[in-house]
């Protein structure tokens, strides 16, 4: 199914500021979908409303046929996704409880949902930490006894322990350095192929984009100015400030 995630007209304003303006678009079960556009072209708003964190001003957007859920309450609103979501930041470091060890953090998601007992809980979290790559000798470690590659597969591990309909990952591999930054999109590419997951890549590194993903849709000013279908065929990509963003790659 090619709109399995279906975005339609989100708008976005912030006081000031018209974040998203009329965002369109749809994502198939299982793709990977990069997001590039320039600072402040509105990805990290698209990427909390789509995670449930953020109410859109208009819009809709449905996962599998059911709409996020839109409700205004006394004191607040609801905006939820109709299944689960997660999401990978670049600031691995403060978005971990440097008070919990690598066992709880993975384990987290778990609690949310139904609880398992300990011996079916250690045994997961031993192969969520194997599917990432990590020795399961590091579950007793904190979060600052752990490099940063080490640490943002930990952030991937607790990503896809929910088992997630789709992941939002915004600027992921930013904070990496290069040789850290290869072997997280390497596994990443690796766990979509072997789990089916469906990624929304955000990025304004075009490079780690073109790496990762096949479709891309660039962002300014809180539009969607171009969509491709395979970034490879960069004669594809005809949107000048689109082209732009290409270009800075390559050179
Ligand atoms: N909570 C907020 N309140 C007011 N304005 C905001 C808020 N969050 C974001 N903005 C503004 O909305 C616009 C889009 O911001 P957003 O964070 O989505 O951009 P981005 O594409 O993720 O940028 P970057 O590449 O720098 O992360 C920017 O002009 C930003 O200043
Ligand atoms: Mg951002």
């Amino acid at each position: 199914m090619n709109d399995w995630l279906t975005i339609q007209h989100l708008s976005h304003r912030y006081p000031r500021i018209q974040a998203l303006d009329d965002v369109s678009f749809c994502v198939a079960r299982g793709a990977c979908l990069g997001i590039v556009g320039a600072s402040g072209s509105g990805k990290s708003t698209l990427g909390r409303i789509l995670l449930g964190l953020e109410r859109p001003t208009h819009g809709e957007v449905s996962l599998g046929g059911r709409a996020y859920r839109r409700r205004r309450l006394t004191g607040g609103s609801v905006w939820r996704a109709p299944g689960s979501v997660s999401a990978v930041f670049q600031d691995y470091r403060s978005s971990v409880n440097p008070g919990m060890t690598v066992e709880q953090i993975v384990a987290e998601p778990l609690w949310l949902g139904e609880r398992p007992p300990a011996g079916e809980q250690s045994r997961r979290i031993a192969g969520l930490l194997e599917q990432v790559g990590l020795d399961t000798t590091l579950r007793a470690r904190y979060p600052h006894q752990l490099s940063g590659g080490q640490l943002q597969r930990v952030c991937i591990a607790r990503a896809i322990a929910c088992q997630p309909d789709f992941i939002v990952l915004d600027e992921a591999v930013n904070a990496l350095d290069m040789r850290v930054q290869r072997q997280i999109l390497d596994l990443l590419a690796s766990l979509r192929q072997r789990l089916n997951l469906t990624l929304l890549f955000i990025s304004h590194d075009i490079t780690a984009v073109t790496y990762l993903c096949q479709q891309v849709i660039f962002m300014d000013q809180g539009r969607v100015i171009e969509r491709v279908d395979d970034i490879s065929a960069t004669g594809q990509v005809r949107h000048p400030q689109a082209r732009r963003l290409l270009l800075s790659a390559v050179l």
